[in-house]
């Protein structure tokens, strides 16, 4: 038995077609009510989506030196993200071989070995099998035990950046190709620090919602939502303006109609990877000369040019297909448990080389916010539950995405580019699901 032989779930692999769940065509794209609520629809995306798919499992700076790891999960399978003794990062499936039993349990720390809580096998952390307890006593294991090598090593692992992919797929292609356009946010993220890098270092936090993963990767790029879901926030940004957030980078409009027209502008993508992009680029320079990062953009401005700098400065979220998101200053990841049961993860990081006064203020922002007694998240986290009871009500089938479907524009590689109001961005998800979640030949 090798490291990467033991993959035969895919064998009973359902060959049922739920493609036809999203109607679309040139003025119409609908979403069936199962795609949100189904079973059988939730149990083929678990297979023909989170095992064929890179999926975001952890952060470098999160283990960067030999022997550390996190927990994680690709779909609902549970793996260990670990830097090796060599300092080879490795993605392993968190699971005994003997028995089954959850290996490590700790979300993250540093050990030579993993010793399993059941019967004591035990593990290096390039996941290779170096004990077995009571191995050649009477009653124990014969000479010519066939014991495996070692813990199932997820076959492929990339990294972008810092950021940690895992692919359950040995044939999958390259990490950069189902990235595509998404690295220009990942890239406009990072080159706001001095020296393009992010640290994680805060606690995640961490929520459940009883609702579908897919509520959550459409919203954290869903512009159309914020003047509504969000309204109480909203008005307090009328009240008091961006300065308590931002540090009085982005301006939020005294009336309705100027937070809605800061809102809209920018480009959106929906991707043939089935990312969603959102970008708002800073329209007027000169308010990157005012607030708490003034002094930090007058040294960018030393590498960038005025329009990468207003790119940089700017706002800009991404839904990066299936379980990453990027909003803010922030990570996100969510965790499908159920139909209508996911977990969602905030991961808060600094800039590397900033200075510490500004980094704690945009940590203060985050929880400001997103954290748990914050204005946003819960806000979010109580529409997708809501979204689930409105989803009880089968008499109605449909769903409707199409807001701004024919100001789409399909670009030379197969995204779509969409107006900032429009709802481009989900629309790119769903064109992906739709073609994962067509029958598969066995
Ligand atoms: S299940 Fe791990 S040692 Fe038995
Ligand atoms: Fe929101």
């Amino acid at each position: 038995m090798t490291f990467v032989e033991t993959h035969t779930g895919r064998n009973d692999l359902p060959t049922r077609d739920f493609s036809w769940m999203v109607d679309a065509s040139a003025k119409r794209f609908r979403i069936h009510t199962q795609a949100y609520v189904g079973e059988d629809v939730y149990k083929a995306e678990l297979e023909r989506i989170f095992e064929r798919t890179w999926t975001y499992v952890a952060h470098e700076s999160e283990i960067p030196t030999p022997n550390e790891y996190v927990t994680s999960y690709i779909g609902d399978q549970p793996v260990i993200a670990v830097r090796d003794r060599e300092g080879v990062v490795r993605v392993l499936i968190n699971r005994c071989v003997h028995r089954g039993a959850a290996l490590c349990r700790e979300a993250k720390g540093k050990t030579r070995a993993f010793i399993c809580p059941y019967h004591g096998w035990s593990y290096d952390t390039s996941g290779k099998l170096v004990g077995i307890t009571d191995r050649n006593i009477a009653g124990g294991y014969d000479e010519d035990f066939d014991a495996p090598e070692g813990l199932y090593r997820v076959p492929k692992v990339d990294i972008y950046r810092g950021f940690i992919f895992a692919n359950l797929d040995p044939d999958a292609g390259p990490l950069l190709d189902h990235l595509g356009r998404a690295r220009d946010i990942i890239d406009l993220k990072l080159n706001m620090s001095p020296v393009g890098e992010i640290r994680l270092v805060s606690k995640p936090y961490s929520v459940r919602y009883k609702g579908n993963w897919k509520f959550q990767a459409e919203n954290i790029v869903d512009q159309y939502h914020f003047l509504f879901v969000h309204s109480p926030f909203s008005k307090l940004q009328t009240k008091y303006g961006e300065s308590t957030g931002d540090f009085g980078v982005h301006k939020a409009g005294k009336s309705h109609a100027e937070r809605r027209n800061t809102r809209y502008h920018g480009d959106t993508y929906g991707c043939s990877q089935g990312h969603g992009l959102a970008f708002q680029p800073e329209s007027d320079p000169e308010n990157l000369k005012q607030g708490h990062f003034a002094e930090h953009f007058a040294r960018l401005s030393e590498k960038y040019d005025e329009e990468m700098l207003c790119r940089i400065g700017g706002k800009c979220a991404a839904a990066i297909f299936p379980n990453l998101g990027m909003i803010h200053h922030q990570i996100r990841t969510w965790r499908p448990l159920g139909p209508d049961l996911t977990e969602v993860t905030v991961y808060p990081y600094e800039l590397v080389g900033l200075d510490d006064e500004l980094n704690a203020g945009m940590l203060r922002s985050q929880e400001r916010f997103y954290g748990p007694s914050g204005y946003g998240m819960p806000d979010d986290v109580d529409i997708f539950s809501q979204n689930t009871e409105g989803l009880r009500g089968r008499a109605v089938e449909w769903l409707i995405l199409e807001r701004g479907i024919g100001s789409d524009v399909e670009t030379e590689n197969g995204d779509f580019r969409g107006l900032p109001a429009s709802e481009a961005c989900q629309r790119g998800l769903w064109r992906k699901w739709a073609s994962a979640m067509k029958g598969i030949e066995q």
